[in-house]
């Protein structure tokens, strides 16, 4: 039978809140996602009061300055700070974003944080990626060839260089795949926006050799044809990629072959 409601554990509750420090006199409310495996308790949404005259702008710092100085048991990943490593992907004030290049200053009202919905979470701000990063490795992203290698490089002509702008540049945060109702509801099927964005990547690369092999890996009605254009996946990419645009690509060179 279907069930309407969430299973009692999964209700989020009210957890602490950490007043301002002596008198601060710029505060701002950040409202995070806690669950700790190892305690038995539901999920909560503590509230972090944070002195912003000595805060950085980005809403990475402000997590960063809360386990630093006010709460050392808050769980979630950052690396590079710069948008380049993905590992700060999360949901804020309602969309995935990455926390390292997002404006604290951008969110008018209390910063709501969450871990990028429809993960299983690991702990607090921490999913578990362990699903999306497995369908990355079942398009085999690395180059393929039959011919035996050249002396030097393989090399492109600045056009075909010029069709990988837009792709390459992915960092794997999955901003878009968790985003896309298609991806939620067929996840153990379904490659997801990030995925096929990286298998089409491979396909538009003028020096793979193994184009056919990889659309005949794609050409399934779950793997691929579960894209039902939504498009949440190319308004969510906090690098301005069009995962969607990908995804149609890959449906055009299937036709274009037949
Ligand atoms: S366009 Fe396709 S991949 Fe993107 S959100 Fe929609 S269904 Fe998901
Ligand atoms: S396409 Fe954009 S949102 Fe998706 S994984 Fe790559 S960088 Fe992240
Ligand atoms: S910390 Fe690397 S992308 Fe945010």
């Amino acid at each position: 039978m279907v069930e309407f409601s969430l299973p009692k554990n999964s209700k989020v509750g009210v957890g602490r809140t950490y007043r301002e420090p002596k008198g601060a006199k710029n505060v701002k409310s950040f409202r995070v996602y806690r669950w700790n495996p190892d305690d038995g308790k539901n999920p909560s949404v503590d509230t972090y009061e944070v002195d912003m005259d000595s805060c950085g702008p980005m809403v990475l710092d402000a997590l960063i300055k809360i386990k630093d100085e006010i709460d050392a048991t808050l769980t979630f990943r950052r690396s590079c700070r710069e948008g380049v490593c993905g590992s700060c992907a999360m949901n804020i004030d309602g969309t995935n974003t990455l926390a390292c290049t997002k404006f604290i200053s951008e969110v008018k009202r209390d910063v709501r944080i969450y871990p990028l919905p429809h993960a299983p979470v690991i702990k607090d701000l921490v999913p578990d990626l362990s699903q999306l990063y497995s369908q990355y490795a079942a398009i085999e992203p690395w180059l393929k060839t039959d011919s035996s290698p050249p002396d030097k490089e393989r090399l492109q002509f600045p056009d075909e260089r010029k069709s990988l702008d837009g792709l390459y540049e992915c960092i794997l945060c999955f901003c878009c795949s968790t985003s896309c109702p298609s991806y939620w509801w067929n996840s153990d099927r379904y490659l997801g926006p990030a995925s096929l964005l990286q298998a089409y990547r491979w396909i538009a690369d003028s020096r793979d050799e193994s184009a056919g092999d990889r659309l005949d890996e794609l050409e399934d009605p779950f793997r691929l044809y579960r894209c039902h254009t939504i498009m949440n996946c190319t308004s969510a990419c906090p690098k301005n990629l069009n995962p969607a645009r990908a995804i149609g690509e890959i449906k055009k060179a299937l036709v274009e072959r037949k």
